[in-house]
């Protein structure tokens, strides 16, 4: 298995360029079983995720043509399709079940398997199916699939009250209600970019969606959903791990495509650490102020609060910051993996429960490391670029799910980064 070797200590200068947002995309996707007509998304990012997602979109019979080299994806899903999400393709990425809501909203009828835990977490999906059960679906677990069929074959509008802000949830209701019979509001909805670039999107094919980016959204449903032509909006969760680079290794970087609308909560941190942070024409221009980061304490959340997808590589930075940082994490039980693997390269850093006490020092030095998740990978290889010698990141598959081109994006801009290819 390939490995990516970071030898510490260039500083970096120049511009990276900012893909189309993975997590946007993969919500994108399943949009297509919502019409008969084709959907075309452009600024794609190419990963291993959106290729799965092609795989399970396929399985149930959508065509899906990729294009310019994979910056641009033309779906299209007409006559009868399959209504099964097999195991062996959800259980490889969660985000599977985005499919859900819209089978059950096209047919009347899905089977889709239970994605299962993964490294961060236990990750239900009780939010989505007793959002759908409102909806008048009646569904049961069977064999690790979830069974779900609307009543009277089509799903009715309903007020839907989450317990909390999830992201996928808030996609699948939405999706769903979008081709339901009535009004459909959804209260303590997620307030995500992604969820905003989903209602573009669906509004582009004739949906009827109101107040999306604030807390409640608002769905009325039409009898059909036409074609569309949709740009996937930056994403943020690379934005962010690239604006920490400069941070950490010296040097200033411009992040092309950047906004600060997207991370402001995020911005504001790096601000207090002594980031200074530039909106220009061209994105977002990041250098640190002073000699060294500041210690900051972090709470994630959702948006508009700070982004758990962005805590890992956040510990990289605070890992060489001058002081006592303190790290909740709020949204996922297990998500400090990386944390063991920062101390075998020096840091200092106690974890109790959700909270990790990140305590700064001077130097880390490089080590081999491995992550279990995507984020936590690319926090080591940032940590890398300041650490003293060699750091190898092993376990790349979870960098080619989330960061395209990861390479070449760091090498760019002068870091010393190299895919090196395994037995
Ligand atoms: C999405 C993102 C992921 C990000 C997360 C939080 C995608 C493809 N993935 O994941 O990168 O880290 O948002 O910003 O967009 N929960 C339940 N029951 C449910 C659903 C969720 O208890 O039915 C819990 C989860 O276990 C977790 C929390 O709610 O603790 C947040 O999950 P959610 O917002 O749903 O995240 P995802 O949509 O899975």
């Amino acid at each position: 298995m390939d490995s990516i070797l970071v030898k510490g200590g260039n500083t970096l200068q120049g511009d990276i360029p900012i893909a189309g947002a993975k997590n946007a995309a993969l919500t994108l996707m399943p949009v297509t079983l919502l019409s008969d007509e084709p959907l075309t998304l452009t600024n794609t990012p190419r990963l291993s995720d959106i290729k799965t997602m092609t795989t399970l979109l396929e399985s149930l019979g959508a065509e899906v043509t990729s294009l310019q080299d994979g910056k641009v994806l033309a779906m299209s899903t007409h006559g009868a399709i399959n209504t099964t999400a097999d195991y062996e393709i959800v259980r490889k990425m969660r985000a599977s079940n985005l499919v859900l809501g819209p089978l059950l909203a096209r047919e009347g009828h899905a089977i889709v398997s239970l994605p299962g835990g993964c490294a961060i977490g236990a990750r239900p999906m009780d939010i989505h199916t007793d959002g759908l059960a409102k909806m008048g679906a009646q569904i049961d677990l069977r064999d690790g699939y979830l069974h779900a069929k609307a009543d009277g074959g089509k799903l009715k509008g309903a007020v839907i009250d989450f317990p909390f802000a999830s992201v996928g949830a808030t996609e699948n209701i939405m999706m769903a209600a979008t081709l339901a019979k009535g009004t459909t509001v959804i209260n303590n909805a997620a307030r995500e970019p992604e969820i905003v670039d989903l209602a573009t999107c669906l509004r582009a094919m004739g949906a009827q969606i109101d107040g999306d980016g604030s807390p409640t959204i608002t769905i009325q449903g039409v009898d059909r959903l036409g074609a569309a032509t949709h740009a996937v909006v930056t994403d943020r969760i690379e934005l962010g791990t690239y604006m920490l680079a400069p941070v950490i290794a010296g040097g200033e970087v411009t992040c092309l495509g950047g906004r600060i609308d997207l991370l402001a909560a995020f911005c504001e941190k790096l601000d207090a650490a002594g980031v200074s942070v530039t909106e220009t024409d061209a994105g977002l221009k990041v250098a640190l102020r002073g000699d060294r980061p500041k210690a900051v304490d972090v709470t994630t959340e959702p948006f508009p609060g700070f982004p758990t997808d962005l805590q890992a590589q956040m510990m990289a930075m605070l890992c060489f910051a001058d002081g006592t940082s303190v790290l909740e994490e709020k949204i996922f039980e297990n998500r400090f993996m990386h944390a063991p693997e920062l101390v075998r390269m020096g840091a200092d850093i106690d974890v109790q429960g959700g909270t990790a006490t990140v305590r700064g020092v001077d130097m880390l030095k490089g080590a081999p490391v491995m992550a279990t998740d995507l984020r936590a990978s690319v926090s080591l290889i940032l940590a890398g670029l300041a650490a003293e010698g060699e750091t190898l990141v092993n376990r790349v598959y979870h960098l080619d799910r989330g960061y395209e081109k990861v390479v070449r994006k760091f090498a760019g801009v002068g870091a010393n980064v190299e895919r090196v290819k395994g037995q």
